[in-house]
């Protein structure tokens, strides 16, 4: 497949988004898969283009759709959400369009019209509309839903009523380079939409529910799922949604999760001793090292352990920094119902366990043990305690395990 070609979803239903293989870093995600961005083109009648991609690709999309249609012939550009990744090709799709109207939310309006200044965004031929509006194109019809926080407050999604896709924009997505554009032909694929909701969409988890809850209630005959990051779910649909409900309730296993740092080998000598001592408690351990292991793997690996252990050496009187941007991290995506041990290390004075304490106490973790910390190595007396602690989460997983 040429790299300009665009794919024939179904009749009269265009896939003219990019393949971004380079893609490393998605605004601090880890993606060693790299990512695509998707636009859709909807031919009829009328045509409409379904979001548009990342600025640096706008001439590759463009290209793509010009093998279909004249752009100037668009008559809908639809905004289902303002962030950069979806929207950076407006201003030159517009360019080509002038006269195409901008169909988005009310705060998608508001969102682009602080976006794109330079490109006049103010003087936009705006649509704005809410859930169960619909657009005419002729033979087919977009009708919109609203996906207040998922994820962002602008967030809908647009549903083509006669071929039952679901263009769900940022939902379903998952970080994954491919020439495949269906979730049949590649492998992993609901590890890839694991990975994605655990970084993207995990602090939503109760306006997950709700929007499924809100999809089943519109009554709608979806055939395909069509998300703006990676492949379509032509298969996999009705899967793909009984996941995102399952992991937005927040489901432990029997498991626990050790992340950990270190500097001359103390603390992670006690993660060794404390996972060693799960380990022997027939629990699922994972020992997972900061700086050896990627971020975004990590979070979906915690988004179903029901205990955490978090270890960090004592740095400058505080926290070692990669603990220090985890904690960060996990804050934000406020992982539910987990149970919380830290513990870690110090030389001449202590600080990282306090420190953490403080930012965990914050963000209302649970600490379920007194934590544990050792002056410069972990002795027979040090690695005893690590143990019965070890023995004590391995039950406590077992006992907080809820799937
Ligand atoms: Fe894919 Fe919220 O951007």
């Amino acid at each position: 497949m040429s790299k300009l070609e665009p794919v024939n979803i179904t009749p009269g239903v265009y896939w003219v988004g990019v393949i971004d293989w380079n893609l490393r870093d998605f605004h601090g995600y880890e993606t060693p898969k790299g990512g695509t961005y998707n636009a859709y083109l909807v031919v009829d009648e009328k045509i409409a283009l379904i979001d548009t991609v990342k600025a640096p690709f706008a001439d590759e999309m463009i290209r793509k759709i010009k093998q279909i249609v004249d752009p100037s012939k668009i008559d809908y550009v639809i905004s289902n959400h303002v962030e950069m990744d979806h929207s950076g090709s407006l201003p030159a799709i517009l360019e080509h369009a002038p006269n195409a109207t901008l169909v988005t939310s009310s705060k998608g309006q508001s969102g682009l019209s602080s976006h794109y200044e330079e490109s006049g965004c103010k003087n936009w031929n705006y649509q704005v509309v809410k859930t169960g509006d619909t657009v005419d194109l002729g033979k087919k019809t977009l009708m919109f839903i609203e996906a207040t926080m998922l994820h962002w407050p602008d967030s809908m999604q647009t549903y083509l009523i006669e071929d039952g896709i679901l263009f769900s924009n940022d939902s379903f997505g998952q970080h994954v380079a491919t020439s495949k554009r269906f979730d049949d032909e590649v492998d992993d694929v609901m590890e890839d939409a694991a990975i994605y909701y655990a970084n993207i969409l995990m602090p939503f988890g109760g306006q997950v529910l709700k929007y499924i809850e809100k999809l089943r209630g519109l009554d709608i005959d979806i055939k395909m799922i069509a998300p703006s990051h990676g492949v379509i779910w032509r298969n996999g649909f009705e899967q793909i949604i009984q996941e995102y409900a399952k992991w937005a309730s927040g489901k432990n296993r029997s498991k626990v999760l050790m992340i950990y740092d270190t500097m001359w080998g103390s603390t992670e000598k006690m993660a060794m001793e404390i996972a060693e001592a799960v380990r022997s408690k027939d629990v699922e351990v994972r020992l997972r090292h900061l700086r050896k292991n990627d971020w975004s793997m990590i979070i979906k690996e915690l988004m179903d352990a029901s205990v955490v252990a978090i270890g960090s050496p004592t740095m400058n009187n505080g926290m070692f920094f990669t603990i220090a941007g985890f904690i960060t991290y996990i804050k934000g995506l406020r992982p539910k119902d987990k149970n919380f041990f830290l513990f870690g290390s110090y030389g001449w004075g202590g600080g990282a366990v306090k420190a953490m304490e403080k930012e965990m106490e914050s963000a209302r973790f649970v600490l379920a043990e007194e934590s544990l910390q050792v002056k410069f190595r972990p002795y027979e007396d040090d690695l005893e305690k690590c143990r019965e602690i070890g023995y004590r989460l391995a039950e406590l997983a077992k006992k907080n395990a809820n799937t």
